[in-house]
């Protein structure tokens, strides 16, 4: 290690690109998107609320607004600080991994430090009280938590000294406030994610939560960045589109609330860093299989093709190549993660544009749970992933069943409207 080298990272870490220390601490929860859990669609921002599925029964954020009874008004920086890098309340109790501590482990102290100083000055104290959770047994208890934290903690963040400065950068937010990985890393036995940083093979390979499937974000070909150029990847986080497609479902809050809020240099840091990554080697990967139903759904006539030129072609062109305002189905990473779940979710319950605001009125994607029947829509899907060169496995009617059941269509989150 270059000792000097690495006091320079150091410092170049906490100097974050806001002159005073409340507006710091705001582009920091901006970057952490703390804003999109601790807070309901139509509720007071932070005032928490939000009800969240786990795979250990539903949980409600709480009030993180410096409300002295019902907020955290009370905390104090160590107490604030132990919270967000260790996941341990005020009272001592630890909190479900709900909150993604394990990646906060990574904060810096003076950013701890600047974001509590914006949540204890700037934002406004809100009266909420906090609704208690629903978790069933074992889990209700909370002593499991110790022995997840042992499995799965964050450790801090630990600069590389052969990377520049732009790539740590990138690995610290990466890593660390945005949390990448609290969606896109698969998770073992007790839920804790297999990998933290670039030293694990599984970080960011891809996971299934809550009705979506977080694709591989590593250098992998198809199910992957990996045709994806580092600029593709800024363009993306900045506006929410590239050629390759389309931030929806859980990744257009990601968009929307954080990354689009976010510097330019920094967003190249996260660009630099993931396009860093190799492909995967957790075989979360999924192997195409040439099946019956893939046979069917791909030869002339079969039921897939048919329902696609039908249902689909108007839009996205029997080409599947997409155009200037629309995204490519050939080729594109979201069709060919071996996870089908986000491609179902999409035709079932459709898409508004991840820039709202300033898209035209025949810029989103139809919700099609009203016109087909799951069997229709496990054909459509299995064949847009095995067309035009695509090599993805088949969509089950049984899955289709599964989520037409655990979704609704225009249930997407669009607007925290106080915050725009
Ligand atoms: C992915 C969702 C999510 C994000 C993002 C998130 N939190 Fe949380 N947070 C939670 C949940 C859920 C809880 C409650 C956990 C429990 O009750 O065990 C919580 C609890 C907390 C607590 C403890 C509060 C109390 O009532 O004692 C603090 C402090 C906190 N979060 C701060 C933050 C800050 C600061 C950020 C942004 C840097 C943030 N959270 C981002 C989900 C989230
Ligand atoms: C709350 C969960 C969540 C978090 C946090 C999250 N993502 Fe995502 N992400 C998703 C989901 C779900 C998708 C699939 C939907 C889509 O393609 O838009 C996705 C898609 C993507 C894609 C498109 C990949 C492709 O193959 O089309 C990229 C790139 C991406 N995320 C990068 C990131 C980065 C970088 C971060 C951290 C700054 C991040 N995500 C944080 C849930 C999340
Ligand atoms: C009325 C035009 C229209 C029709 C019909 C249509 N789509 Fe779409 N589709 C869109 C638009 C616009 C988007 C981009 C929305 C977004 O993600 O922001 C999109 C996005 C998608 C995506 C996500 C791609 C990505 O990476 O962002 C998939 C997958 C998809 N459509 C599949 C289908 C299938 C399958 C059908 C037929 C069952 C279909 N679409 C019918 C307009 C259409």
């Amino acid at each position: 290690m270059k000792p000097i080298g690495f006091a320079l990272l150091a410092l170049f870490l906490a100097a974050t690109p806001r002159a005073n220390a409340a507006s710091t601490g705001e582009y920091l929860a901006r970057a952490g998107d703390c804003v999109v859990c601790h807070s309901q669609s139509d509720g007071a921002p932070y005032a928490g609320g939000l009800k969240m599925n786990t795979p250990v029964g539903p949980i409600f954020t709480t009030n993180i607004t410096p409300d002295k009874e019902t907020g955290i008004g009370l905390y104090t920086f160590e107490e604030f600080d132990r919270a967000l890098r260790l996941g341990v309340a005020r009272d001592g109790h630890r909190l479900y991994p709900a909150m993604p501590y394990p990646s906060y482990a990574k904060i810096t102290t003076e950013d701890s430090r600047a974001l509590y100083d914006y949540f204890m000055n700037d934002v406004k104290p809100v009266r909420q009280v906090n609704t208690p959770n629903a978790i069933a047994a074992p889990w209700n208890a909370r002593w499991p938590l110790a022995i997840w934290n042992v499995l799965g903690a964050g450790t801090p963040f630990r600069a590389d000294p052969d990377h520049d400065d732009l790539w740590n950068r990138g690995a610290y937010l990466v890593q660390g406030l945005a949390h990448c990985g609290a969606c896109h890393t698969p998770r073992g036995w007790l839920f804790q994610e297999k990998g933290f940083d670039e030293q694990s093979g599984a970080f960011l390979a891809g996971a299934t939560l809550d009705n979506w499937s977080a694709p591989n974000l590593r250098g992998d070909l198809n199910s992957g960045l990996g045709r994806w150029t580092e600029a593709e990847i800024a363009e993306y986080l900045k506006t929410g589109r590239n050629r390759h497609g389309r931030a929806f479902g859980a990744m257009r809050d990601v968009v929307t609330f954080s990354t689009t809020t976010l510097d330019d240099d920094d967003i190249a840091a996260m660009a630099k860093y993931l396009k860093s990554l190799p492909p995967s080697i957790d075989r979360h990967q999924s192997v195409w299989v040439y099946d019956a139903r893939t046979r069917d759904a791909l030869s002339k006539g079969g039921a897939g093709a048919a329902g696609y030129a039908r249902q689909c072609a108007s839009c996205h062109g029997l080409d599947g190549l997409g155009g200037a305002d629309m995204p490519p189905l050939a080729g594109n990473a979201a069709i060919l993660d071996p996870d089908p779940t986000s491609l179902i979710n999409i035709v079932l319950n459709g898409a508004p544009p991840p820039d709202e605001a300033n898209a035209n009125s025949g810029d989103s994607m139809p919700q099609f749970r009203s016109f087909l029947r799951d069997r229709d829509i496990a054909d459509i899907v299995t064949f847009i992933r095995s067309a035009w060169g695509n090599r993805a496995p088949a969509a089950t009617e049984a899955r289709v069943g599964e989520l037409r059941r655990d979704t609704t269509a225009g249930a997407e989150r669009t607007v925290i409207r106080q915050m725009r």
